[in-house]
């Protein structure tokens, strides 16, 4: 059985798959619900001084394990939050991260009051709501961390404009990242009464799930090579292999929140279980050893042209059942079923999209010609 266990900032966790901030993450009872279904880190819903009036309805599908989201923070009364519902949360002997927002000001008070209560083993900080403007983190992060004795963690949102210099102004303050918030804004609305399907004021919401991990890929691979500082991935996680990318993109660990309102608490468990699976059947004896090899590779192996290589699809007979997906998916109809699938190399553009459609794995881009 592969080790699952992960360090961060000296925090020891069971396995690297979180809850996240988010409904599934409101209080005690989702929190315990959470542990139960397997968590090896229990992240709160963000706890910030006016509790928020949230908008009805406001959480979305628009597309199989995609939401979008007019929730906004914590609407438990900050006190209570931290009393009530942490000190129980912490009797689950499982790590606790809260997530806190959002002004300096805010952040210092919160801080103040968690300060020396022994209630969380780590704080990550929603930049989600406040201005992204360098100064203006390097402020924030500052008033949080000079009122608290636990890690501080900046959440960082996709909307950021100049990621190397945030990781840049923030580095000697923080203790490591958390990567990403949901995009957005996006807009979403019924063509028969043109209501929106959410009930923010202007309709607009927050996309996650599916459609977002490549951008929380592109953000872990960018800071892990940014910051030798502990990076926390968050975004579009629906499988295990799904955790396996962010590993491989330097993450020291995963939350998930979309697929836990989708698919129940039990998701956590079921991941690091797929997970250590995965792992045995990959050789990998622990996180470690996947985590950032990524970027160990030669730049050739990333990119199949950047060594100039003109490349083909081809495929393994062996493998090839004949479904047709391949032929279906190929809008320049270069692919043929036959004695295997047949390629018209005039007619093939290279994009690639067959081999990515192929249930079997018998494409794949090489140089040699099917
Ligand atoms: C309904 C909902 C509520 C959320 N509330 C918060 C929040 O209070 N604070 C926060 O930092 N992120 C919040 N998020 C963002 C998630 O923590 C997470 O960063 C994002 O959804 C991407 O992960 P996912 O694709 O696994 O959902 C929320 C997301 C959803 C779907
Ligand atoms: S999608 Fe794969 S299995 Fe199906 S015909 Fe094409 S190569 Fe064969
Ligand atoms: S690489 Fe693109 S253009 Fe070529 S066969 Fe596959 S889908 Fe068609």
């Amino acid at each position: 059985m592969a080790d699952l266990k992960t360090r961060i900032c000296g925090i020891e966790f069971s396995n690297p798959v979180f809850t996240a901030a988010g409904p599934t993450a409101a209080d005690f009872k989702m929190l315990k619900r959470a542990h139960e279904g397997g968590a090896g880190g229990l992240v709160t819903k963000t706890i910030s001084l006016a509790p928020a009036k949230v908008p009805i309805p406001n959480i979305s599908n628009f597309a199989p394990y995609n939401l979008m989201n007019a929730e906004l923070w914590s609407e438990m009364d900050y006190k209570k939050f931290i009393y009530e519902e942490l000190t129980r949360v912490k009797e689950l002997g499982v790590p606790v991260i809260a997530s806190l927002g959002y002004s300096p000001g805010d952040l210092a008070a919160l801080g103040k009051e968690l300060k020396g209560k022994g209630l969380v083993d780590a704080v990550e900080f929603s930049i989600h709501y406040v201005d992204k403007d360098a100064d203006n983190l390097r402020r924030t992060a500052a008033s949080l961390k000079e009122n608290i004795d636990v890690p501080v963690f900046p959440k960082f949102s996709p909307a950021i404009g100049d990621l190397p210099l945030a990781v840049k102004m923030l580095d000697d303050i923080v203790d490591g990242y958390i990567a990403i918030n949901s995009v957005g804004p996006g807009l979403d609305f019924d063509i028969k009464t043109l209501k929106p399907y959410l009930g923010s004021a202007d309709g607009r919401g927050w996309i996650s799930g599916r459609a977002i991990l490549p951008i929380g890929l592109h953000f872990v691979a960018s800071i892990y090579n940014l910051s030798a500082k502990p990076v926390i991935g968050v975004g579009g996680i629906r499988s295990a292999e799904d955790v396996v990318k962010y590993i491989m993109a330097g993450a020291s660990a995963v939350q998930v929140c979309s697929l836990s309102i989708l698919k129940g608490q039990g998701v956590y468990g079921k991941l690091a279980k797929d997970l250590n699976k995965w792992m045995d059947e990959n050789s990998y004896a622990d996180l470690e050893s996947m985590r950032g090899i990524l970027h160990r590779q030669e730049k050739g192996e990333m990119h199949y042209l950047y060594e100039g290589k003109q490349v083909l699809p081809s495929v393994d007979a062996e493998l090839c059942d004949k479904c047709g997906a391949c032929v279906r998916i190929c809008v320049h109809e270069a692919l043929s079923i036959n004695e295997p699938v047949e390629l018209d190399k005039e007619l093939c553009a290279r994009c690639g999209l067959c081999t990515q459609v192929c249930p079997r794995n018998a494409l794949e881009m090489k140089e040699e010609l099917i």
